[in-house]
């Protein structure tokens, strides 16, 4: 007998047999049919210059190169972008970043290309470049309008302040470091159609840009799907350039086309994370109360914007993080530079937001020598009042005053903060640092067009089901999760469901699987198709239940679906399995498949004129407790222990929660810590390859690492209470870079440490050397 429900257990991952053996497939690993073209591109060398001339005929005459096509042979259009349409595929006369595309190179092998890209000749008159935000400020390079939210009157407090601390922070940027990196295979079919097969976040826009592109309608082209090795936001707009490079030498030679960058040109040419610099001005009380705070971001957001003014918004959504700050003004510029286009990283601009006010409460906590704790404490949103954010979204079933309450007892805060006040007075070789960080995170894409999604379910005669929706599986266990909700809503084993490969032709017009939303809006629509169908089953039962009985007439409300069977509660001795309901069901002509359709309820436009809506449905919460070590010689820096308490409502699956939460705080942890970003004097990308750029390892995990979630059912108006948990912990690895500062401080003598993100061990050597050295010996 099975009677208990399916949401809330350890469902393996979908495909988790097959990742591990090694059967899943990855667009590489798809079998190689007759006459496929490999495509790869030519880019640029220089950050800025003026195309001369571009000489293809040495590269022409190699064997084995089948076509080489610049942007004059795009037929359709060359600019697009999902926001403003400022992107090339191919350059056209300017070039604005080492990387960018020039020639599309369809060749037979892998050694025809190579050779081809050695003889290619492109003539560049250099023009002068910019790679900072520094720069771009300076020269006015901005892209998009400067975006403000305003409450109360921070001039006014500023003036009576009791306190003002002013300054900036700086926070790197980050690759996505996917294991699989960007690819596609484009196959011509008849009529000039299109099937592509795409490793991407988002199949719709890669449809749609490469229906605009080769200049025909979007139906036309079918995009599919199965999974990605990994996304984090690099696939969300970022997968669409070489599906359209695959989709354009597929149109043209009608031969199946597919490209797979390799690692090292995956990481030259495509966009990371954001790199944010911030000026900030805050105004405290000696109780370290916060009433007033003025922050402007500044990202480098690339040549063009891809996601950046959405990306920089995020950031000020989340500029307050925890805290009501009751005068607050935020003004976000997102910079024009010469470098590969930025775009989304799980937090979308959160993270970097949230560094940024977490870091000005270490330095107030520094200055007044009070606990950063009760700063924290203080100002943290609360309940009845003091509960608006700074746009003024009401902040609902807040349960960050009890993370912070129960963390601070599990984790023994206090306690450990004496301790390593006393350990730090004796230790010449290494500095100690404690800090306590929280997390508020919006759900809901701040655009809220995007907050829809549909879903086929299809259920055949034997009683399985088929299950399609808009949503992408990356890893994060979102088709595990929708199998869960589907198996629930039809009282049937997960393992009856099976989810079928993403594709545009089932499942139109989607969203990117992004902003940690999916399943609340993929997994809503296949409950809302479920649904559909169950109306109709439990009325073809009612009927087919009393058909041999003339005691009863047919009844809806008489009929019982569960587990155990579905029967008619006035005849409780016949009951028929769900395989019998749907067999007969279909003898009588019963519909057995639907679409279903979801729509984020309450949210509204976010009116950019006031600064003013309410952008999200609810919040994801966290608070993270961070003890590490420096030492005082070298920088090294280890992580001694971090406890972890999320707010997630009543998790799906918590064993797939459990991993995102560990995954993010680890991927965070990396971006803090290790993960730096370098160019040479020209923008080209030096550290681009694992052995030059430093992802966290087994070893960097923290010796000791607690993850917990409390209990929380109130969350009614997200699918089966649950909350999305993607992105938000990625920031509570924040705590580990505010322990550092926290480190920092017993050597400064009071001041405030200077500290810029990723805390390296070079950083931390160069914050510590700032100050005289005073070591007992
Ligand atoms: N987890 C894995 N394993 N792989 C990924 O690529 N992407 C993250 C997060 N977790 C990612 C992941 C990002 S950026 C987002 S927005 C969410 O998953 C997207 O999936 P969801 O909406 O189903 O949470
Ligand atoms: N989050 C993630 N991805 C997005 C968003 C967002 O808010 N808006 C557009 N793409
Ligand atoms: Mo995630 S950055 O919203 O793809």
């Amino acid at each position: 007998m099975v009677t208990e429900e399916k949401i809330g257990n350890n469902i393996p991952l979908d495909g988790a047999e097959g990742h591990v053996t090694g059967t899943s497939e990855y667009v590489s690993d798809i079998s190689k049919i007759e006459n496929e073209l490999i495509v790869d591109f030519f880019y640029s060398t220089e950050p800025h210059g003026e195309i001369i001339n571009i000489d293809l005929e040495e590269a022409r005459k190699i064997s084995g190169i089948v076509g080489l096509y610049t942007y004059k042979d795009i037929e359709g259009e060359n600019k697009f972008g999902p926001i403003i349409k400022d992107e090339v595929l191919l350059a056209e006369s300017i070039l604005e970043y080492v990387g960018q595309p020039i020639v599309i190179i369809a060749g037979e092998s892998k050694k025809a290309i190579k050779l081809a890209k050695k003889t290619i000749k492109i003539e560049i008159k250099k023009l002068p470049h910019i790679l900072s935000i520094e720069e771009a400020i300076e020269k006015n390079q901005f892209i998009g309008e400067t975006r403000v939210i305003e409450r109360g009157d921070i001039e006014k407090e500023f003036q009576k302040a009791e306190y003002i601390l002013e300054g900036n922070t700086r926070n790197g940027g980050q690759e996505h470091f996917y294991l699989e990196s960007q690819a596609a295979i484009a196959y011509p079919q008849e009529n000039n159609t299109l099937e592509i097969i795409s490793s991407t976040q988002n199949p719709t826009e890669v449809q749609n840009v490469i229906a605009e592109i080769l200049g025909i309608p979007f139906n036309k082209i079918v995009v599919k799907t199965r999974r990605m090795g990994g996304a984090f936001g690099g696939k969300e707009t970022q997968a669409t350039h070489p599906a359209a490079m695959a989709a354009l030498v597929a149109m043209k030679t009608k031969r199946p086309a597919r490209i797979v960058l390799s690692c090292d040109d995956d990481m030259i040419t495509t966009g990371k994370r954001h790199e944010f610099y911030n000026k900030y001005k805050v105004a405290f009380t000696k109780e370290g109360l916060i009433t007033a705070l003025k922050v402007e971001f500044f990202s480098n957001g690339g040549y063009s914007n891809d996601l950046s003014t959405s990306i920089r918004e995020r950031a000020m959504f989340h500029a307050e993080n925890a805290y009501f700050i009751p005068n607050i003004k935020t003004i976000g510029k997102v910079c024009k530079t010469n470098l590969p286009s930025n775009t989304a990283f799980r937090g979308f601009g959160g993270p970097q937001g949230m560094l940024n006010i977490e870091s000005i409460i270490e330095d107030i906590a520094i200055f007044l020598k009070i606990d950063a704790f009760d700063i924290r404490r203080l100002n943290c949103f609360g309940i009845e009042k003091n509960n608006t954010t700074s746009y003024e979204q009401e902040v609902s079933n807040n349960t960050l005053p009890e993370l912070m309450d129960k963390l601070l007892k599990t984790s023994n805060y206090k306690e450990r903060h004496k301790q390593i006040e006393e350990y730090n007075k004796n230790s010449t070789l290494y500095l100690k640092g404690i800090s306590f960080t929280l997390v508020m995170f919006g759900i809901s894409f701040t655009a809220r067009f995007m907050n829809q999604a549909s879903a086929l379910v299809n259920i055949y005669t034997d009683g399985s089901i088929q299950v399609s929706t808009g949503g992408t599986e990356m890893g994060q266990g979102l088709n595990t999760k929708i199998s869960q909700i589907v198996a629930d809503e039809f009282c049937v084993e997960p393992k009856t469901v099976r989810m079928m490969i993403t594709s545009t032709e089932k499942n139109n017009n989607t969203s990117p699987s992004a902003a940690s939303a999916s399943t609340d809006l993929n997994g809503t629509a296949a409950k809302d198709a479920c649904q559909k169908i169950k109306t109709r089953l439990i009325e073809f039962a009612s009927n087919y239940l009393v058909k041999d009985n003339s005691e009863h007439k047919p009844s809806i409300n008489a009929i019982e679906w569960t587990y155990d069977g579905i029967y008619d509660k006035r005849i409780s001795n016949k009951k028929i399995t769900f395989k019998e309901l749907v067999k007969n069901a279909y003898l009588n002509r019963i519909s057995l498949g639907e679409r279903g359709f979801y729509a984020t309820p309450q949210i509204t436009l976010f009116d950019w004129n006031t600064g003013r809506g309410k952008p999200f449905l609810y919040f994801t919460n966290g608070a993270a407790v961070s003890e590490v070590r420096i030492d005082r010689f070298t920088g090294e820096l280890k992580v001694l222990r971090t406890d972890i308490l999320m707010d997630i409502g009543k998790s799906i699956n918590p064993g797939i929660d459990k991993g995102q939460i560990i995954g993010g705080f680890i991927q965070g942890m990396g971006w803090l810590t290790t993960e730096e970003l370098k160019y040479s004097e020209k923008g080209e990308l030096l550290s681009h390859s694992p052995t030059t750029y430093k992802i966290p390892n087994i070893q960097d995990i923290p010796e000791v690492l607690n993850v917990d979630w409390i209990e929380n059912g109130k969350n009614v108006v997200n699918i089966r209470q649950s909350k999305a948990v993607g992105e938000p912990p990625l920031m509570t690895s924040i705590s580990v870079w505010t322990a550092v500062k926290h480190a920092l401080s017993f050597i400064s003598n009071g001041e405030i440490p200077k500290l810029d993100a990723p805390a390296t061990s070079e950083e931390i050597l160069k914050a510590m050397s700032r100050f005289p050295i005073s070591m007992k010996v």
